[in-house]
């Protein structure tokens, strides 16, 4: 009962509501209740009267409330005359029967609320007085100026040394509201981004990669619209990071790139860093370690078969002082047909070459999987055959007796089910060894990978 009690109470209001409201809005209607002046340029509180001013009595006041509380009549009113108080003769216009204020030249102190008391009498309804009563809030603000940006230190900085402070600042302006763009995407306040009390002032502590770009500020009030300052930028130095070696021309495993013997190869040295890296290429093969070039590109070319190389490409950022190295290992591994000159040449070193793959394939496919191992828990079998030499030079598609007497036949069985991946380096084994038609074997075959040509080659 008592909640339906309520309800009904609620649903009265709220009817009342609607028809004061409509009631006292037949009468006068005022367009802007907020006001944001410019301090200097005059405003008017305007009022539109819902009827003919030959057919009613009027009577109101103007008063203006300070936001300390302070409280003036401004202007005492009837249809035909009007009272302005004296403090105010120069500052206010009033002319009845208008009952809209202007105000003259804004300066601070107009600020407040601007109130209209109206008590309105119909000559056909006399003894009814119907009473107005509204409410103008009023700004007064300066207009910004342009925003004037600065950056402490002005220099470059080094990633996660440095700390850096922007600062904006305006001339003229209040209540301004500022706000920091980089690269025209705004900021807020992060673990690293630290904003002061007013937003005026931005420091970065510490400076990352990430926060290079191009600063501004922008600077606004009620009255004037974004201003935005010029652009600072911020130079950060930093890396050498995600150091990679690349290469076109050969098979990658891992850190280990086959190349075919007598090609040229070039290997990419790349690293993102600012200022740009300097790259030294370094072997680091038997047991000695040697510059070999500067800058990214190592060019190198092969005729042994069953040579194994290994280099080191080292990025130093000499800013940063930081530097980076990618190790990789080279393995001559393969031959195409018209090759035979150097097949014959690696025959002299075949014991000792045909080990050093065998050592290097088995590193390699026992980086592989162990890769796979600590993806997925699961048993990969492994097994080289390395069988022995055969007097034939020339290789044959057919079977074991035809295979290249430098090596073994490696046997690489993935069981059903693995990484994706370690599959897939298998079956790019066999494939590059169809691509090359390459009939002897050095390294064989996958099982399991149903689709690789050199499957039959186990037989
Ligand atoms: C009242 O005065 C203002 C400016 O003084 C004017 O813009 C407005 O049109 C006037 N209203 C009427 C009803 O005359
Ligand atoms: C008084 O006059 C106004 C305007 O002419 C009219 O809208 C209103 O209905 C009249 N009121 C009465 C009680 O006649
Ligand atoms: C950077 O600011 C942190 C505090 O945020 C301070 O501990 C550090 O010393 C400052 N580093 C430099 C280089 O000014
Ligand atoms: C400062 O900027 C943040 C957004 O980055 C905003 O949420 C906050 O209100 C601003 N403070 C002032 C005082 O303008
Ligand atoms: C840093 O290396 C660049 C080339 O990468 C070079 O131009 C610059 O002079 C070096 N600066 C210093 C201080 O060694
Ligand atoms: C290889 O290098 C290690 C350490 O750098 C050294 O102890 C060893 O004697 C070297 N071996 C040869 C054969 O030079």
């Amino acid at each position: 009962m008592e909640a339906t009690g309520g309800t009904v109470l609620n649903v009265c209001s709220v009817l009342l509501f609607f028809f004061l409201t409509e009631v006292s809005s037949e009468y006068i209607h005022i367009p802007t209740l907020v006001h944001h002046g410019i301090e200097g340029k005059s405003l008017l509180l305007s009022v539109e009267t819902h009827f003919s001013m030959d057919e009613v009595e009027i009577q109101g006041t103007w008063s203006h409330t300070r936001p300390s509380g302070t409280r003036a009549t401004l202007v005492t009113f009837t249809k035909e005359s009007s009272i302005t108080d004296m403090m105010y003769r120069n500052h206010l216009l009033f002319r009845e029967p208008n009952v809209s204020l202007l105000i003259r030249k804004l300066n601070p102190d107009d600020e407040g609320d601007y109130t209209l008391d109206l008590n309105i009498e119909f000559h056909n309804k006399t003894g009814l007085v119907i009473k107005e009563k509204r409410t103008v809030h009023v700004s007064v603000d300066v207009p910004v100026s342009s925003p004037v940006i600065e950056k402490s230190p002005s220099s470059a900085v080094i990633e996660d040394k440095a700390n850096v402070t922007l600062s904006c600042s305006v001339e003229r302006g209040t209540r301004v509201v500022f706000q920091w763009l980089r690269d025209n995407i705004a900021l807020g306040p992060n673990d690293r981004y630290h904003f002061s009390q007013d937003n005026s002032t931005l420091f970065i502590s510490p400076v990352r990669k990430q926060d290079k770009g191009m600063y501004r500020c922008v600077a606004s009030n009620p009255v004037s619209p974004d201003r935005h300052s010029r652009g600072v930028e911020l130079n950060v130095y930093y890396g050498p990071y995600n150091l990679e070696v690349d290469s076109v021309q050969s098979l990658r495993i891992g850190e280990v790139f086959t190349i075919n013997p007598g090609e040229l190869v070039f290997f990419e040295c790349r690293a993102d860093s600012n200022p740009p890296n300097s790259y030294v290429w370094i072997s680091t093969s038997r047991n000695s370690t040697q510059v070999i070039t500067e800058g990214p590109r190592l060019e190198v070319r092969f005729y042994r078969l069953a040579q194994a190389e290994e280099y080191l490409c080292r990025a130093f950022n000499n800013v940063t002082q930081k530097q980076d190295e990618a190790r990789i290992t080279l393995v001559v591994a393969s031959f195409g047909p018209g090759k035979e000159k150097h097949i014959q040449d690696s025959g002299s070193v075949s014991p000792l070459a045909a080990i050093t793959v065998c050592s290097l394939f088995v590193i390699g496919c026992m980086l592989l999987f162990f890769l796979r191992r600590t993806c997925h828990p699961k048993r990969v079998l492994m097994s080289i055959y390395n069988r022995p030499l055969s007097e034939q030079k020339r290789p044959h598609r057919s079977g074991h007796e035809d295979a290249t007497e430098d090596f073994g036949i490696y046997e690489f069985v993935s069981i059903p089910g693995k990484m994706e991946s370690a599959q897939a380096s298998c079956r790019s084994l066999a494939r590059l060894e169809s691509v090359q038609d390459m009939h002897t074997t050095i390294y064989d075959v996958i099982r399991h990978v149903p689709e690789t040509p050199s499957h039959s080659l186990l037989k």
